[in-house]
Protein backbone atom coordinates (compact mmCIF):
# COMPACT_ATOMS: atom_id res chain seq x y z
CA UNK A 1 0.00 0.00 0.00
CA UNK A 2 1.13 3.25 -0.86
CA UNK A 3 -0.32 7.29 -0.89
CA UNK A 4 -0.15 9.47 -3.93
CA UNK A 5 -0.18 12.78 -2.32
CA UNK A 6 -0.91 15.85 -4.47
CA UNK A 7 0.88 19.02 -3.64
CA UNK A 8 -1.24 21.26 -1.38
CA UNK A 9 -2.58 23.81 -4.37
CA UNK A 10 -3.60 21.29 -6.98
CA UNK A 11 -6.53 22.54 -9.10
CA UNK A 12 -8.78 19.07 -9.99
CA UNK A 13 -11.30 19.41 -12.77
CA UNK A 14 -13.28 17.94 -15.61
CA UNK A 15 -13.37 19.29 -19.22
CA UNK A 16 -15.55 19.48 -22.09
CA UNK A 17 -15.64 20.92 -25.63
CA UNK A 18 -18.86 23.09 -27.07
CA UNK A 19 -20.33 20.86 -29.94
CA UNK A 20 -19.39 17.94 -28.07
CA UNK A 21 -21.92 18.73 -25.26
CA UNK A 22 -24.45 21.86 -26.15
CA UNK A 23 -26.64 20.79 -28.78
CA UNK A 24 -29.14 23.42 -29.60
CA UNK A 25 -27.71 23.99 -32.72
CA UNK A 26 -30.00 26.52 -34.52
CA UNK A 27 -31.10 28.08 -30.91
CA UNK A 28 -29.93 31.24 -29.72
CA UNK A 29 -29.33 32.67 -33.13
CA UNK A 30 -26.17 30.15 -33.41
CA UNK A 31 -25.01 29.71 -36.82
CA UNK A 32 -23.84 26.76 -38.45
CA UNK A 33 -20.23 25.40 -37.50
CA UNK A 34 -17.59 23.34 -40.00
CA UNK A 35 -18.87 20.27 -37.87
CA UNK A 36 -23.18 20.80 -38.66
CA UNK A 37 -22.22 20.69 -42.27
CA UNK A 38 -19.62 17.53 -41.51
CA UNK A 39 -21.53 15.82 -39.59
CA UNK A 40 -24.52 15.64 -41.76
CA UNK A 41 -22.63 14.50 -44.88
CA UNK A 42 -23.05 10.81 -45.17
CA UNK A 43 -20.59 8.41 -44.32
CA UNK A 44 -18.39 10.81 -41.96
CA UNK A 45 -19.77 9.52 -39.15
CA UNK A 46 -20.07 6.53 -37.04
CA UNK A 47 -24.06 6.02 -36.78
CA UNK A 48 -24.72 9.19 -38.92
CA UNK A 49 -24.56 10.87 -35.69
CA UNK A 50 -24.38 14.86 -35.06
CA UNK A 51 -24.39 17.44 -32.50
CA UNK A 52 -27.46 18.53 -33.31
CA UNK A 53 -29.00 17.28 -29.67
CA UNK A 54 -25.38 16.25 -28.22
CA UNK A 55 -26.07 16.42 -24.06
CA UNK A 56 -28.53 19.06 -24.89
CA UNK A 57 -26.25 21.32 -21.94
CA UNK A 58 -27.12 24.06 -23.60
CA UNK A 59 -30.73 23.92 -22.12
CA UNK A 60 -29.05 21.48 -18.78
CA UNK A 61 -25.96 23.57 -17.97
CA UNK A 62 -27.72 24.32 -14.00
CA UNK A 63 -27.90 20.23 -14.08
CA UNK A 64 -24.55 20.01 -15.09
CA UNK A 65 -22.72 22.32 -12.97
CA UNK A 66 -24.54 21.03 -10.03
CA UNK A 67 -23.08 17.37 -11.06
CA UNK A 68 -19.54 18.96 -11.01
CA UNK A 69 -20.59 20.48 -7.41
CA UNK A 70 -20.90 17.18 -6.35
CA UNK A 71 -17.75 15.86 -7.62
CA UNK A 72 -15.73 19.19 -5.73
CA UNK A 73 -13.48 20.16 -8.67
CA UNK A 74 -11.62 23.27 -8.74
CA UNK A 75 -11.91 24.40 -12.03
CA UNK A 76 -14.23 23.80 -15.50
CA UNK A 77 -12.68 23.58 -18.92
CA UNK A 78 -15.39 24.64 -21.60
CA UNK A 79 -15.23 26.17 -24.64
CA UNK A 80 -17.25 28.85 -26.13
CA UNK A 81 -18.79 28.06 -29.33
CA UNK A 82 -17.71 30.78 -31.87
CA UNK A 83 -20.65 30.51 -34.34
CA UNK A 84 -23.42 31.55 -31.02
CA UNK A 85 -20.90 34.50 -31.23
CA UNK A 86 -20.77 35.37 -34.40
CA UNK A 87 -23.08 33.26 -36.16
CA UNK A 88 -21.64 34.50 -39.77
CA UNK A 89 -18.24 33.87 -38.45
CA UNK A 90 -17.62 38.16 -38.58
CA UNK A 91 -19.94 41.11 -38.26
CA UNK A 92 -22.60 41.32 -35.64
CA UNK A 93 -22.37 40.23 -32.43
CA UNK A 94 -24.81 37.85 -31.08
CA UNK A 95 -25.91 38.82 -27.58
CA UNK A 96 -27.80 35.93 -27.43
CA UNK A 97 -25.07 33.51 -27.63
CA UNK A 98 -22.49 35.72 -25.41
CA UNK A 99 -25.86 35.56 -22.25
CA UNK A 100 -25.89 31.81 -22.87
CA UNK A 101 -22.13 31.73 -21.30
CA UNK A 102 -22.62 34.31 -19.18
CA UNK A 103 -25.33 32.40 -17.29
CA UNK A 104 -22.74 29.25 -17.06
CA UNK A 105 -19.48 31.29 -16.22
CA UNK A 106 -22.30 33.00 -13.45
CA UNK A 107 -23.34 29.36 -12.71
CA UNK A 108 -19.84 28.00 -11.87
CA UNK A 109 -18.45 31.06 -10.12
CA UNK A 110 -21.83 31.25 -7.57
CA UNK A 111 -20.80 27.27 -6.99
CA UNK A 112 -17.30 27.83 -6.35
CA UNK A 113 -15.69 26.72 -9.87
CA UNK A 114 -13.05 28.47 -11.63
CA UNK A 115 -13.60 28.77 -15.41
CA UNK A 116 -11.13 27.56 -17.62
CA UNK A 117 -12.41 28.93 -21.06
CA UNK A 118 -11.06 28.00 -24.37
CA UNK A 119 -11.85 29.81 -27.15
CA UNK A 120 -11.56 27.33 -30.21
CA UNK A 121 -12.56 23.74 -29.51
CA UNK A 122 -13.13 23.30 -33.44
CA UNK A 123 -16.42 24.33 -34.12
CA UNK A 124 -15.24 27.33 -37.02
CA UNK A 125 -18.72 29.14 -38.35
CA UNK A 126 -19.18 27.40 -41.59
CA UNK A 127 -19.05 30.98 -43.15
CA UNK A 128 -15.49 31.12 -42.75
CA UNK A 129 -14.89 27.93 -43.90
CA UNK A 130 -16.61 28.85 -47.31
CA UNK A 131 -14.12 31.65 -47.92
CA UNK A 132 -11.65 29.12 -46.92
CA UNK A 133 -11.40 29.00 -43.64
CA UNK A 134 -7.62 28.59 -41.54
CA UNK A 135 -6.19 28.14 -45.13
CA UNK A 136 -7.32 31.89 -45.22
CA UNK A 137 -5.28 34.43 -43.66
CA UNK A 138 -8.53 36.80 -42.99
CA UNK A 139 -9.78 33.69 -40.65
CA UNK A 140 -6.40 34.60 -38.06
CA UNK A 141 -8.48 38.60 -38.36
CA UNK A 142 -11.73 37.17 -37.77
CA UNK A 143 -10.35 34.78 -35.11
CA UNK A 144 -8.98 37.87 -33.07
CA UNK A 145 -11.88 40.14 -33.35
CA UNK A 146 -13.81 37.37 -31.98
CA UNK A 147 -11.19 36.60 -29.28
CA UNK A 148 -11.33 40.44 -28.09
CA UNK A 149 -15.17 40.38 -28.02
CA UNK A 150 -15.09 37.28 -25.36
CA UNK A 151 -12.11 39.08 -23.44
CA UNK A 152 -13.73 42.38 -23.10
CA UNK A 153 -17.54 40.67 -22.18
CA UNK A 154 -15.70 38.09 -19.24
CA UNK A 155 -12.61 40.25 -18.11
CA UNK A 156 -12.75 39.60 -14.23
CA UNK A 157 -14.74 36.44 -14.28
CA UNK A 158 -12.39 34.09 -16.47
CA UNK A 159 -8.95 34.23 -15.19
CA UNK A 160 -7.82 30.94 -17.33
CA UNK A 161 -7.76 30.95 -20.97
CA UNK A 162 -6.88 28.91 -23.75
CA UNK A 163 -6.67 29.89 -27.99
CA UNK A 164 -6.68 26.71 -29.13
CA UNK A 165 -7.18 22.94 -28.63
CA UNK A 166 -4.79 20.29 -30.12
CA UNK A 167 -3.89 22.60 -33.27
CA UNK A 168 -2.63 19.35 -34.48
CA UNK A 169 -6.10 18.46 -34.96
CA UNK A 170 -7.27 21.25 -36.39
CA UNK A 171 -4.57 20.76 -39.50
CA UNK A 172 -3.29 17.87 -39.82
CA UNK A 173 -6.20 15.31 -38.66
CA UNK A 174 -8.49 17.72 -40.60
CA UNK A 175 -7.12 18.71 -43.52
CA UNK A 176 -4.14 15.68 -43.85
CA UNK A 177 -6.23 12.77 -42.80
CA UNK A 178 -9.36 13.94 -43.39
CA UNK A 179 -10.94 12.60 -40.57
CA UNK A 180 -12.77 15.60 -39.18
CA UNK A 181 -14.19 18.47 -40.45
CA UNK A 182 -13.44 19.80 -43.02
CA UNK A 183 -12.27 16.65 -44.21
CA UNK A 184 -9.70 17.27 -46.97
CA UNK A 185 -6.93 15.58 -47.28
CA UNK A 186 -3.63 17.62 -48.43
CA UNK A 187 -0.76 18.00 -46.83
CA UNK A 188 0.08 21.40 -47.77
CA UNK A 189 -3.13 22.85 -47.16
CA UNK A 190 -2.29 20.95 -43.41
CA UNK A 191 0.81 22.62 -43.17
CA UNK A 192 -0.84 26.24 -43.73
CA UNK A 193 -3.62 25.52 -41.34
CA UNK A 194 -0.79 24.65 -38.88
CA UNK A 195 0.99 28.09 -39.47
CA UNK A 196 -2.02 30.24 -39.59
CA UNK A 197 -3.27 29.03 -35.99
CA UNK A 198 0.14 29.21 -34.62
CA UNK A 199 -0.25 33.19 -36.23
CA UNK A 200 -3.99 33.29 -34.36
CA UNK A 201 -2.88 32.18 -31.26
CA UNK A 202 0.58 34.71 -31.43
CA UNK A 203 -2.23 37.51 -32.16
CA UNK A 204 -4.44 36.94 -29.59
CA UNK A 205 -1.50 36.56 -26.69
CA UNK A 206 -0.36 39.69 -27.82
CA UNK A 207 -4.38 41.46 -27.68
CA UNK A 208 -4.92 39.48 -24.50
CA UNK A 209 -2.36 41.30 -23.07
CA UNK A 210 -3.06 44.82 -24.90
CA UNK A 211 -6.75 44.64 -23.44
CA UNK A 212 -4.98 44.40 -20.11
CA UNK A 213 -7.62 41.39 -19.49
CA UNK A 214 -7.15 40.01 -16.24
CA UNK A 215 -5.77 36.41 -15.82
CA UNK A 216 -3.66 34.25 -17.48
CA UNK A 217 -3.55 32.59 -21.11
CA UNK A 218 -1.99 29.55 -23.00
CA UNK A 219 -2.66 26.81 -25.91
CA UNK A 220 -3.11 23.15 -25.55
CA UNK A 221 -1.48 21.09 -27.75
CA UNK A 222 -1.83 17.18 -27.96
CA UNK A 223 0.57 15.11 -27.12
CA UNK A 224 1.57 11.71 -27.71
CA UNK A 225 4.63 9.35 -26.46
CA UNK A 226 6.56 7.68 -29.33
CA UNK A 227 9.02 5.39 -27.87
CA UNK A 228 11.81 3.67 -30.43
CA UNK A 229 11.54 0.04 -30.42
CA UNK A 230 15.63 -0.80 -30.08
CA UNK A 231 18.40 1.98 -29.94
CA UNK A 232 19.04 1.96 -33.59
CA UNK A 233 19.48 5.06 -34.66
CA UNK A 234 16.53 4.20 -37.87
CA UNK A 235 14.24 3.59 -35.12
CA UNK A 236 15.33 6.57 -32.69
CA UNK A 237 15.38 9.32 -36.16
CA UNK A 238 11.29 7.49 -37.13
CA UNK A 239 10.01 7.75 -33.21
CA UNK A 240 11.47 11.31 -33.31
CA UNK A 241 9.95 12.52 -36.55
CA UNK A 242 6.46 10.38 -35.18
CA UNK A 243 6.12 12.69 -31.78
CA UNK A 244 7.92 16.02 -33.92
CA UNK A 245 4.51 15.88 -35.53
CA UNK A 246 2.86 16.41 -32.50
CA UNK A 247 5.84 18.07 -30.05
CA UNK A 248 8.27 20.12 -32.05
CA UNK A 249 5.88 21.15 -34.91
CA UNK A 250 3.23 22.94 -32.46
CA UNK A 251 5.64 23.87 -29.18
CA UNK A 252 9.01 25.04 -31.23
CA UNK A 253 7.27 27.91 -33.14
CA UNK A 254 5.63 29.18 -29.50
CA UNK A 255 8.50 29.07 -27.35
CA UNK A 256 11.52 29.21 -29.43
CA UNK A 257 10.29 30.76 -32.55
CA UNK A 258 11.10 28.57 -35.63
CA UNK A 259 9.93 25.69 -37.32
CA UNK A 260 12.24 22.26 -36.13
CA UNK A 261 14.66 21.39 -38.77
CA UNK A 262 14.53 17.69 -39.05
CA UNK A 263 10.64 18.62 -39.66
CA UNK A 264 10.73 20.53 -41.93
CA UNK A 265 13.72 18.91 -44.13
CA UNK A 266 11.80 16.18 -43.47
CA UNK A 267 8.51 17.76 -45.30
CA UNK A 268 10.48 19.39 -47.80
CA UNK A 269 11.29 15.66 -49.14
CA UNK A 270 7.19 15.48 -49.60
CA UNK A 271 7.03 18.48 -51.37
CA UNK A 272 5.44 20.72 -48.54
CA UNK A 273 7.18 23.66 -46.88
CA UNK A 274 5.85 26.40 -44.35
CA UNK A 275 4.37 29.72 -45.73
CA UNK A 276 6.34 32.00 -43.57
CA UNK A 277 5.31 35.97 -43.87
CA UNK A 278 7.25 38.67 -42.29
CA UNK A 279 6.98 39.07 -38.47
CA UNK A 280 5.15 35.63 -38.59
CA UNK A 281 7.54 34.09 -36.05
CA UNK A 282 7.94 36.92 -33.48
CA UNK A 283 4.02 37.07 -33.34
CA UNK A 284 3.92 33.60 -32.44
CA UNK A 285 6.31 32.95 -29.78
CA UNK A 286 4.73 35.77 -27.81
CA UNK A 287 5.67 34.34 -24.07
CA UNK A 288 2.41 32.70 -22.69
CA UNK A 289 1.72 32.10 -19.13
CA UNK A 290 1.12 28.40 -19.03
CA UNK A 291 0.57 25.23 -21.07
CA UNK A 292 -2.48 23.14 -21.54
CA UNK A 293 -1.12 19.10 -22.15
CA UNK A 294 -3.57 17.10 -23.68
CA UNK A 295 -2.11 13.47 -23.63
CA UNK A 296 -4.45 10.25 -23.85
CA UNK A 297 -2.04 7.14 -25.29
CA UNK A 298 1.41 6.42 -26.94
CA UNK A 299 3.15 3.30 -28.52
CA UNK A 300 6.47 2.19 -29.47
CA UNK A 301 7.11 2.08 -33.22
CA UNK A 302 10.27 1.72 -35.73
CA UNK A 303 11.97 2.49 -39.13
CA UNK A 304 9.77 0.86 -41.90
CA UNK A 305 10.74 2.37 -45.20
CA UNK A 306 7.68 4.45 -47.20
CA UNK A 307 4.91 3.45 -43.96
CA UNK A 308 3.13 6.37 -43.74
CA UNK A 309 4.55 10.43 -44.02
CA UNK A 310 7.51 9.47 -41.25
CA UNK A 311 8.96 5.85 -42.36
CA UNK A 312 7.74 4.98 -38.92
CA UNK A 313 5.46 1.65 -38.13
CA UNK A 314 4.11 1.13 -34.49
CA UNK A 315 4.93 -2.03 -33.04
CA UNK A 316 1.88 -3.63 -30.60
CA UNK A 317 3.46 -4.37 -27.40
CA UNK A 318 0.51 -5.99 -26.01
CA UNK A 319 -0.68 -2.81 -23.85
CA UNK A 320 -4.08 -2.96 -22.34
CA UNK A 321 -6.69 -1.10 -24.80
CA UNK A 322 -9.17 1.14 -24.27
CA UNK A 323 -12.39 0.46 -26.12
CA UNK A 324 -11.55 3.51 -28.93
CA UNK A 325 -8.65 1.23 -29.27
CA UNK A 326 -5.89 3.28 -27.89
CA UNK A 327 -2.84 1.91 -25.59
CA UNK A 328 -3.02 2.75 -21.95
CA UNK A 329 0.49 3.78 -21.86
CA UNK A 330 0.83 5.87 -18.59
CA UNK A 331 4.79 5.44 -19.10
CA UNK A 332 4.75 7.72 -22.00
CA UNK A 333 2.64 10.17 -19.90
CA UNK A 334 5.43 10.79 -17.39
CA UNK A 335 7.70 10.88 -20.24
CA UNK A 336 6.01 13.45 -22.57
CA UNK A 337 5.70 15.40 -19.51
CA UNK A 338 9.63 15.42 -18.22
CA UNK A 339 10.95 15.66 -21.92
CA UNK A 340 8.60 18.51 -22.71
CA UNK A 341 9.74 20.31 -19.13
CA UNK A 342 13.63 19.49 -19.94
CA UNK A 343 13.23 20.79 -23.54
CA UNK A 344 11.08 24.07 -23.17
CA UNK A 345 11.65 24.88 -19.50
CA UNK A 346 9.85 24.68 -16.67
CA UNK A 347 6.26 26.24 -17.82
CA UNK A 348 3.34 26.05 -15.12
CA UNK A 349 1.45 23.24 -17.27
CA UNK A 350 -2.46 22.22 -17.00
CA UNK A 351 -3.31 18.80 -17.82
CA UNK A 352 -6.55 19.92 -19.92
CA UNK A 353 -7.49 16.61 -20.91
CA UNK A 354 -6.76 12.78 -19.97
CA UNK A 355 -9.21 10.48 -19.82
CA UNK A 356 -10.52 6.95 -21.49
CA UNK A 357 -13.02 5.52 -23.38
CA UNK A 358 -14.84 2.51 -21.91
CA UNK A 359 -18.33 2.14 -23.11
CA UNK A 360 -20.20 -0.02 -20.40
CA UNK A 361 -23.89 1.69 -19.55
CA UNK A 362 -25.47 1.58 -16.22
CA UNK A 363 -26.87 -1.85 -14.74
CA UNK A 364 -29.91 -1.69 -12.25
CA UNK A 365 -28.60 2.13 -12.08
CA UNK A 366 -25.06 2.12 -11.68
CA UNK A 367 -21.99 1.94 -14.24
CA UNK A 368 -19.34 -0.26 -12.87
CA UNK A 369 -16.49 1.63 -15.04
CA UNK A 370 -13.22 -0.02 -13.57
CA UNK A 371 -11.22 -0.20 -16.67
CA UNK A 372 -11.91 4.07 -16.31
CA UNK A 373 -10.54 3.82 -12.61
CA UNK A 374 -7.68 1.92 -13.42
CA UNK A 375 -6.45 4.06 -16.42
CA UNK A 376 -6.79 7.42 -14.00
CA UNK A 377 -5.03 5.50 -11.29
CA UNK A 378 -2.26 5.22 -13.85
CA UNK A 379 -2.12 8.32 -15.29
CA UNK A 380 -1.86 10.09 -11.66
CA UNK A 381 0.60 8.13 -10.84
CA UNK A 382 2.81 8.84 -14.01
CA UNK A 383 1.72 12.43 -13.43
CA UNK A 384 2.41 12.19 -9.11
CA UNK A 385 6.16 11.06 -10.56
CA UNK A 386 6.31 14.09 -12.79
CA UNK A 387 5.65 15.89 -10.02
CA UNK A 388 8.31 14.55 -8.22
CA UNK A 389 10.77 15.47 -10.83
CA UNK A 390 9.88 18.90 -11.02
CA UNK A 391 7.73 19.75 -13.72
CA UNK A 392 5.33 22.49 -12.69
CA UNK A 393 1.73 20.75 -12.66
CA UNK A 394 -0.86 23.07 -11.59
CA UNK A 395 -3.75 20.86 -12.17
CA UNK A 396 -5.39 17.95 -13.47
CA UNK A 397 -8.60 18.15 -15.87
CA UNK A 398 -10.13 14.92 -16.99
CA UNK A 399 -11.78 14.43 -20.14
CA UNK A 400 -14.73 14.76 -20.00
CA UNK A 401 -17.09 15.31 -17.80
CA UNK A 402 -19.94 13.90 -20.00
CA UNK A 403 -20.19 11.01 -22.17
CA UNK A 404 -20.74 13.18 -25.25
CA UNK A 405 -20.31 13.50 -29.41
CA UNK A 406 -16.96 11.55 -30.11
CA UNK A 407 -16.16 13.74 -33.56
CA UNK A 408 -16.12 10.66 -36.02
CA UNK A 409 -17.09 8.51 -33.83
CA UNK A 410 -20.51 10.22 -33.10
CA UNK A 411 -22.16 8.89 -29.68
CA UNK A 412 -20.51 5.32 -29.74
CA UNK A 413 -17.71 5.79 -27.69
CA UNK A 414 -17.78 6.71 -23.83
CA UNK A 415 -15.72 9.20 -22.31
CA UNK A 416 -17.43 10.92 -19.79
CA UNK A 417 -17.06 10.00 -15.91
CA UNK A 418 -21.38 10.47 -16.08
CA UNK A 419 -23.36 8.66 -18.45
CA UNK A 420 -25.29 9.58 -20.42
CA UNK A 421 -28.30 8.37 -22.39
CA UNK A 422 -29.10 9.96 -25.34
CA UNK A 423 -32.58 8.91 -25.61
CA UNK A 424 -33.62 10.54 -22.21
CA UNK A 425 -30.56 12.67 -21.70
CA UNK A 426 -30.64 11.61 -18.29
CA UNK A 427 -27.20 11.31 -16.53
CA UNK A 428 -25.71 8.61 -13.91
CA UNK A 429 -22.82 8.95 -12.54
CA UNK A 430 -20.23 6.09 -12.57
CA UNK A 431 -18.06 4.42 -10.51
CA UNK A 432 -15.28 6.43 -11.76
CA UNK A 433 -16.73 9.60 -10.90
CA UNK A 434 -17.44 8.39 -7.66
CA UNK A 435 -13.50 7.02 -6.94
CA UNK A 436 -12.32 10.83 -8.17
CA UNK A 437 -14.68 13.39 -6.02
CA UNK A 438 -13.21 10.73 -3.54
CA UNK A 439 -9.48 11.70 -4.59
CA UNK A 440 -10.03 15.21 -5.13
CA UNK A 441 -11.34 15.56 -2.15
CA UNK A 442 -8.44 13.80 -0.10
CA UNK A 443 -5.96 15.19 -2.51
CA UNK A 444 -4.53 11.16 -2.46
CA UNK A 445 -5.18 8.35 -3.22
CA UNK A 446 -4.18 4.88 -2.28
CA UNK A 447 -2.77 2.23 -4.22
C1 LIG B 1 -10.26 16.24 -27.97
C2 LIG B 1 -11.62 15.91 -27.44
C3 LIG B 1 -11.93 14.46 -27.69
C4 LIG B 1 -10.94 13.61 -26.94
C5 LIG B 1 -11.10 12.13 -27.10
C6 LIG B 1 -9.25 15.15 -27.79
O1 LIG B 1 -8.67 14.85 -29.02
O2 LIG B 1 -9.83 17.49 -27.54
O3 LIG B 1 -12.53 16.80 -28.01
O4 LIG B 1 -13.24 14.11 -27.38
O5 LIG B 1 -9.64 13.94 -27.32
O6 LIG B 1 -10.90 11.74 -28.42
Amino acid sequence: MAIIQFPADMKWGTATASYQIEGAYNEGGRGPSIWDTFSKTPGKIVNGDNGDVACDSYHRYEEDVEIMKDLGIDMYRFSISWPRIFPNGTGEVNQEGVDYYHRLVDELLANGMEPMCTLYHWDLPQALQDQGGWDNRATINAFEAYAEVIFNEFNGKIKHWITFNEPWCVSFLSNYIGAHAPGNRDLQLAVNVAHHLHVAHGRTVKRFRELGTEGQIGYAPNVEWNEPYSTSQKDIDACRRAGGWFIEWFFDPVFIGAYPDFMVDWLEKKGVSVQIEEGDMEMISQPIDFLGINYYTGSVGRFKENEGLFDHERVDQGYQKTDIGWNVYPEGFYKVLTYINEKYGTIPIYITENGSCYNEGPVDGRVRDEGRIDYLKQHLIALHRSIEDGVNIKGYLTWSLLDNFEWAEGYSMHFGIVHVDYRTLERTKKDSFYWYKQTIGNNWFEV
